[in-house]
């Protein structure tokens, strides 16, 4: 690669370059973190986008829903991936109970996310019902990434993780709540767990980019929770969740051959100790 290139190559993701991405049909990696190691290696790795997600009150805090996660606990775990990352879009989730009761609670919300974290934009909920918020939000300046299909904030309205908009009806809705999103203004839209070929229909009406989770290949992106791509979380295997490591079973292993060592006073040895 030629040093032009690879320069190229390395700048700053921006909401702008996703758009040129999907305008040249060039596929969108997406990716959540919550802590600075993890983020730096997902970075340094060439990551499109990193999205903190509110999915973190599940895999870094044990929770079932991402219900209880707080702006406080989002903003520590926004600060904590900005410090590690160089490259990539950086999206935080604005968490439940932070937007939907009013336009004004919502600019304050996303203004905290904006200057406590220094990311780079954010990610809400939800279609028509959230649009006053949608739009107080941007009117800041505040780029917003949209998110319909199976939304886990509202998981207690739906009462089940199955795939969403399978009827005509919803599905009607989510496309418009799709074209709501653009014509507002938000920049990109993730859709989760609906069928492959309503994706696809959204995906090539919409000139914003489309990252789905769960919704096939047509997307101009893919995102995935990195805990579950990555083997960290157990008893989770949708139809959806491709697995590129067992990270579980190797932490288990090393963790076991630490207490081994120690245990057999074989930990430290010489040449560890000063
Ligand atoms: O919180 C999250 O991790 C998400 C992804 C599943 C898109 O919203």
């Amino acid at each position: 690669m030629s040093v032009a290139k690879r320069d190229l190559e390395n700048r700053k993701v921006t909401t702008h370059r996703l758009m040129e991405m999907k305008q040249r049909g060039e596929k969108i990696s997406m990716l959540t973190a919550y802590d600075y190691s993890m983020a730096k290696l997902i970075d340094e790795a060439g990551m499109d986008v990193i999205l903190v997600g509110d999915s973190a009150s599940n895999v870094m805090v044990g929770n079932t829903t991402t219900l209880p996660i707080t702006l406080d606990q989002m903003i520590y775990h926004g600060q904590s991936v900005m410090n590690a990352v160089k490259r990539a879009l950086v999206v935080v989730d604005l968490p439940f109970g932070t937007y939907q009761g009013n336009s004004m609670e919502a600019i304050k919300s996303a203004i905290r996310v904006m200057k406590e974290t220094g990311a780079d934009c954010l990610k809400i909920e939800g279609g028509i019902e959230i649009k006053e918020s949608i739009e107080r939000i941007l009117s800041a300046g505040i780029p917003i990434m949209g998110h319909l299909g199976l939304t886990p904030q509202s998981i207690n309205k739906f009462g089940t993780y199955t795939v969403r908009a399978k009827e005509e009806a919803e599905a009607q809705k989510l496309i418009s709540d799709a074209r709501m999103l653009e014509e507002v203004g938000c920049f990109a839209v993730v859709l989760e767990k609906i069928p492959a070929k309503l994706a696809a229909q959204v995906t090539a009406e919409l000139t914003i980019p489309v990252i789905g989770i769960g919704a096939g290949s047509g997307c101009d992106g893919q995102v995935l929770v990195m805990h579950d791509m990555l083997g960290l979380t157990q008893g989770f295997s949708p139809r959806f969740l491709r697995r590129y490591a067992n990270l579980g079973e190797e932490i288990t292993s090393a963790v076991q051959m630490y207490i081994e060592d120690v245990k057999r006073g074989d930990f430290p040895n010489e040449k560890e100790s000063y």
